[in-house]
């Protein structure tokens, strides 16, 4: 039988995420909204892109829940951007809420499913919906890191000249400002980067990863990044499906690992059939274990705000 993907939010990423998913023709995908019709729409759409190329996936669009069960993987892209007027802690608030109601109908139709987090404020919305779901930790995990990374091993690779498949980086940490780039450990074909690339360019590319995001939020002018988003969710989906227990990073409840405690922090997990299957330890520095906790910190904060 094939497996079964379903993808809440039909937006700009999460859309997306369904077209890649189709394409990779391993599973059939539902993608839900709560905008009547729409899903729907682009659901056909994609089914009539199969016969071009190649693809026999099965995608329904759909506004009934009831359409999702038994699902495999769930991916949860649902959520309000921000509007003006609206503070970060208004937003928080907002997604909340939208993503307590999802997380409730998607454990009500899909009770063994291995959630994938995308909505930001990420690593408060996986929070979210780990408490609200009541899954173990191994079947809640927050996509992040694996984009911050690409982030990172794009500029990198344009910085050496070099193929991005030679780049291998980690970015730990929250999804924010505080994000953790190790660029100690960034490789190219096995090379470090200290040997490539002059230390305070190193810095700026680091700060570059940061404000990855935010940069493309301001060409836009309207809306956020969704490609490199919805391949990186991707990414995590295969794995899970294919069990290929890669190791990505992803943001993680914690438990005692790095040092902290029942948050969501991006650290390297190998993910396969079972979602989260081993949290990697990577020996930090001192300042780097620093700088983690700070990240750790803000996720606090935005935990707090919630009321959680
Ligand atoms: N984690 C990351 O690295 C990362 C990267 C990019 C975007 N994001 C986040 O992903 C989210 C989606 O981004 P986007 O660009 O696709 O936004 P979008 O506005 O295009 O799509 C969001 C969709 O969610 C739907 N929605 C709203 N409330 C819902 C509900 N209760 N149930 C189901 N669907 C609902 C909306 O109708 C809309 O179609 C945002 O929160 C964004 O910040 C995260």
């Amino acid at each position: 039988m094939r497996s079964k993907i379903t993808v809440v939010g039909a937006g700009f990423v999460g859309s997306t995420l369904v077209q890649r998913l189709a394409e990779r023709d391993y599973a059939d995908v539902v993608m839900f909204d709560i905008v009547p019709n729409m899903p729907q729409g682009k659901a056909l759409d994609m089914l009539q892109a199969g016969p071009v190329l190649g693809y026999d996936s099965l995608v329904t669009g759909t506004n009934d829940y009831a359409d999702t069960a038994n699902s495999d993987v769930v991916v949860v892209t649902s959520g309000f951007p921000r509007k003006p007027g609206m503070s970060r802690d208004d937003l928080l608030k907002k997604n909340q809420e939208i993503i307590a109601q999802v997380t409730e109908q998607v454990v009500k139709y899909s009770p063994n499913t291995i959630m994938i987090m995308v909505t930001n404020p990420l690593d408060a919305m996986a929070h979210v919906a780990l408490h609200v779901s009541g899954f173990p930790r191994e079947r809640v995990l927050g996509m992040a890191g694996v984009l911050d990374t690409a982030r990172f091993r794009t500029f990198i690779a344009q910085e050496v000249g070099a193929s991005v498949r030679d780049v291998q980086a980690y970015v730990l940490g929250g999804h924010g400002d505080t994000m953790v780039p190790l660029s100690r450990m960034c490789t190219v074909a096995g090379v470090p980067i200290a040997q490539l690339i002059p230390a305070e360019r190193i810095e700026q590319i680091v700060q570059r990863t940061r404000d990855g995001g935010a940069e493309i939020v301001k060409l836009l002018g309207n809306g956020s990044a969704y490609f490199a988003p919805s391949a990186s969710a991707l990414q995590m989906v295969d794995s899970i499906i294919l069990d290929k227990k890669m190791i990505l990073p992803s943001a993680i409840y914690l438990k005692g690992e790095y040092g902290i405690n029942d948050l969501f922090v991006g650290v390297p997990a190998q993910l396969g059939a079972k979602g989260l299957e081993k949290v990697i330890e990577v020996e930090l520095s001192e300042q780097e274990q620093a700088a983690l906790h700070k990240s750790a910190g803000a996720v606090k904060e935005l935990v707090n705000v919630m009321g959680m």
